[in-house]
């Protein structure tokens, strides 16, 4: 037996018993693992359906090109159906999405637009804003709009729900669902519980989202939004494809607890899976006390987990976040364990020769640059040396004619491997603002120090 083309390979994943993440918890747990889709989420189901939907009503033509604003999934699963059906890609996306994603999207052949994540939806560098205008430039082309076209949801209502009721055998209680554009929650929900009026439909949204806030009071907070890390949750406007009513509850989940729980899941379940699904199962943690032994509850674990390589998979970047608390040496650790001191700088408009003077003074070989109190580059011995070789008149000149690029800057969770690495032949240090806002230096010295206390 076999398929006809990948796209017949949509949908029939498997659900999975979670044993340890999940054992504080008295129900069985099941994860939906959607990762064996081609385009390695769940979103392949919908891209495929919203381009049949569109087939048939004659928006999309032979030929045409699809344009959405897609962080990533849904653009992969609209790719690799393009690249079937003969239609074109390109997306918008932001510079908040993994590098990965959107390399992956290349490989099909798409062309991907980044745009800045910290703009208004209605601004006109907005990932929404640049999809619309190409629509309207680009000929023979079409915007699924994925936020507020129904295929969405419809494709999870024909799928997804009767898979999980299959699946079951009936017998689910709970279905915990990440909503970005809420198709997935919405079109599974509304099937099951037409199947099962008492089955619970639990929302996890993310800080930086409006969605708890709007579902429990009605209203629309601005203030609720800011930028957040989770990647595929939470919005920051209400997608058509939400279905408030049928939703009972919104959970909410801090990017820490969904990296930490992204990570726990492949360690200790086996699972490779992406950061919402460590939201999904961090989330229902947190509701826990809600669940009896014999609820069955199904999660949807969306995408894989290798989109995230550089991201939650990453020591360095958990600890520049502060979500990684280990033992490992950081620059926080190693200006602790120095005496304090003043770091000493020179200002550019002093002369070469003070600045030799105050190197010779306190043994320095090298001295960050500052103009009015900022720190804007670095002399050291041998740029002085060359530069006096070559003139030596330019003992008088200022600083600022010998000044090379600052010392690179790093974060007081940046690790002890980062800093070495940083350090080299042009930079014998790296620069930190300590936590009441004040510039220190860290040498290689400091660094010896550290390790061999
Ligand atoms: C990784 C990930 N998780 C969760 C979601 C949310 O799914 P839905 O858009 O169906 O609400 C998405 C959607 O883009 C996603 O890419």
């Amino acid at each position: 037996m076999w398929y006809n083309n990948i796209l017949e390979t949509i949908g029939n994943t498997p659900l999975v018993k979670l044993n340890k993440v999940t054992k504080d918890i008295k129900a069985t747990v099941l994860a939906k693992i959607e990762t064996t889709n081609p385009g390695n989420s769940i979103k392949d189901r919908m891209a495929l359906k919203m381009i049949e939907d569109a087939e048939k009503s004659g928006k999309l033509k032979p030929g045409g090109t699809i344009i959405e604003g897609t962080s990533g999934n849904t653009g992969m699963g609209l790719a690799i159906a393009a690249v079937i059906k003969g239609y074109k890609c390109i997306f918008t996306t932001t510079d908040k999405q993994s590098k990965e994603k959107v390399d992956a999207l290349k490989a099909f052949g798409a062309e991907v637009i980044v745009c800045p994540t910290d703009v208004e939806p209605e601004d006109p560098r907005s990932y929404y804003s640049v999809s619309s205008r190409l629509e309207k430039e680009v000929p023979n082309s079409w915007k699924p709009n994925q936020y507020d076209n129904l295929s969405n949801s419809i494709a999870h209502y024909e799928q997804t729900g009767p898979e999980i009721w299959d699946q079951t055998e009936g017998k689910i209680t709970h279905l915990v669902v990440g909503v970005g554009t809420g198709g997935t929650i919405s079109g599974a929900g509304k099937f099951l519980r037409e199947k099962n009026p008492n089955i619970k439909i639990w929302g996890i949204d993310t800080y930086g989202s409006v969605f708890k806030k709007y579902k429990e009071t009605g209203i629309f907070d601005e203030k609720e939004i800011y930028p957040y890390i989770t990647e595929g949750i939470g919005e920051d406007f209400l997608p058509r494809n939400v279905d408030f009513d049928l939703i009972d509850l919104f959970e909410k989940v801090t990017d820490k607890d969904a990296a930490l729980m992204t990570r726990d899941i492949a360690r200790k379940e086996g699972i490779f899976v992406g950061n919402s699904a460590g939201a999904a199962i961090a989330g229902l943690l947190q509701l826990k006390d809600k669940l009896k032994e014999d609820d069955v509850v199904v999660v949807i674990f969306h995408d894989h987990g290798s989109r995230y390589m550089g991201k939650m998979f990453n020591d360095d970047w958990l600890r520049e976040r502060g979500f990684l608390e280990d033992d490992k040496l950081t620059a926080k650790s190693i200006l602790a364990k120095r005496t304090p001191q003043e770091m000493v700088t020179i200002d550019v408009n002093k002369t070469v020769l003070e600045a030799i003077n105050t190197m010779k003074s306190l043994f320095i070989s090298q001295i960050p640059v500052t103009q009015q109190g900022m720190v804007v580059g670095k002399i050291t011995e041998s740029d002085i040396l060359s530069a006096l070789l070559e003139n030596p008149s330019l003992k008088s000149a200022k600083v600022e004619s010998i000044t090379t690029a600052t010392f690179p800057f790093v974060d007081l969770n940046t690790s002890i491997d980062r800093i070495s690495g940083l350090i080299n032949k042009e930079n014998a240090a790296v620069l930190v603002e300590d936590e009441q806002g004040k510039i220190e230096i860290i040498t290689q010295y400091d660094i010896i120090n550290a390790i061999s206390e």
